[in-house]
């Protein structure tokens, strides 16, 4: 098959970790017999710098053009100041809501070669396999702010339509899954809530009488997370939320490093990044774990491109990486460490390799 995907780099680890992804998707693409076209465009603060917009006019446009679009991250200390009149992060949250993408999927598949390098005791650890389904273009990320000398706020909105979608696709999702949904919220305090939990249930009720869903604070629920990680399927919660809570859940795997995801919305372009940041204390040393990024590419395939098996060869082969022990220094005991590039190579060398029948699957 064509396709034509987006590469947007960012900032710090950002072009390591993607120039990464980009060899697996080529090497995929090589063997079998796909023709992707990869093109590279600006987004935040490598975008600021060269244009002073974190998302400029061209970037935006290749991507509503693309098939799918590949992102390491945005974010570093030169552009932190927080007098700045524009930030990258405000880059890929343009993104998202430009290309209409309300729901990222942040699935978490602690690696059984790898339960050694989580701080959770491995025996809660086994067979943990979760997606959190995170609401990604409303919430207190978009609502109106304001600032003055002596007071500043962001406001926390959510419509019924908004809830109602992303609901609906975690849903699905759980279709095809153990058909148990987790719905995470402060309805206890907040009227936003209030409102998420009344049409979660209603749209479980009336759409999915097949689905369980259960409703759980974000308080506990941090709680939970840690203490009974094999309890949980399917979760589905507002933006803010997912987004701590998924940096919690990566602790599960061992490493931020590790955890890919997708951002999808009604049209057909969808965004693929890994969950973390572009990590500055690390940055451009060649040791950042680009496995994350390396499966994003992979729920490209699946989600994008409905190329199922390619993507299960590519989560075969980074399996088996990490089976075999090549790790980056997130993973590995101390002394044991290898590089950004050691890491690639072997993904590569795996995807050479027969790849077992894929199973199919969502
Ligand atoms: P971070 O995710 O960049 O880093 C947190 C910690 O995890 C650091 O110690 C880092 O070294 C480590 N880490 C992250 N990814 C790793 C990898 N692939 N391999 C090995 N170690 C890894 O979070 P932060 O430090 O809070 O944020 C730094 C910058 O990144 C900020 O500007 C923030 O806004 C931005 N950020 C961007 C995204 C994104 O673009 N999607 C996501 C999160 C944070
Ligand atoms: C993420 C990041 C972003 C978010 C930032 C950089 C805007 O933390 O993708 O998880 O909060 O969504
Ligand atoms: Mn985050």
């Amino acid at each position: 098959m064509r396709a034509d995907i987006v590469v947007l780099p960012g900032d710090g680890i950002g072009p390591e970790v993607t120039a990464a992804a980009v060899e697996v998707l080529r090497a995929v693409g090589r063997r079998y017999g796909h023709q992707f076209t990869l093109n590279e465009h600006l987004i935040g603060g490598a975008a600021i710098d060269a244009s002073g917009e974190p998302l400029p006019a061209a970037t935006l446009s290749a991507c509503q053009r693309a098939d799918a679009v590949l992102l390491g991250a945005v974010g570093g200390p030169k552009w932190s100041d927080p007098k700045a009149k524009v930030r990258p992060e405000q880059g890929l949250l343009a993104l998202r809501k430009g290309l209409g993408l309300y729901a990222n999927l942040r699935p978490v598949q602690p690696h059984a070669a790898t339960l050694g390098a989580s701080p959770i005791k491995p025996h809660l650890l086994a067979g943990v396999d979760m997606i959190v389904v995170r609401e990604l273009t409303g919430g207190i990320y978009f609502g109106q702010k304001q600032r003055s000398e002596t007071s500043a706020s962001d406001l926390c909105e959510y419509s019924v339509e908004e809830i109602e979608r992303v609901v609906r696709r975690a849903c699905q999702l759980a279709r095809g899954r153990r058909q148990h949904v987790v719905s995470v919220d402060k309805a206890n305090v907040l009227e936003t809530s209030r409102l998420w939990r009344e049409v979660a249930t209603r749209i479980a009720r009336d759409e999915f009488p097949d689905i369980t869903l259960e409703h759980q604070l974000v308080d506990s629920m941090a709680m939970h997370l840690i203490a009974k990680p094999r309890a949980f399927d399917v979760i589905v919660t507002e933006n803010m939320f997912g987004d701590i809570l998924t940096d919690e859940a990566s602790m599960l795997a061992g490493s931020l490093g590790l955890l890919p995801s997708a951002s999808l919305g009604e049209g057909k372009v969808g965004l693929y990044e890994p969950i973390h940041g572009s990590a500055p204390d690390i940055a451009g040393r060649g040791i950042a774990n680009p496995c994350g990024t390396i499966l994003s590419a992979a729920m490209l395939l699946r989600h994008s491109l409905g190329l199922n098996a390619e993507a299960e060869c590519i989560e075969q082969a980074v399996a088996a990486v990490l089976e075999a022990g090549v790790l980056t220094a997130d993973l590995a005991p101390a002394g044991q460490a290898v590089g950004t590039r050691a890491v690639t190579d072997a993904v590569l060398a795996q995807l050479e390799l027969p790849c077992h029948i894929p199973e199919l699957r969502d």
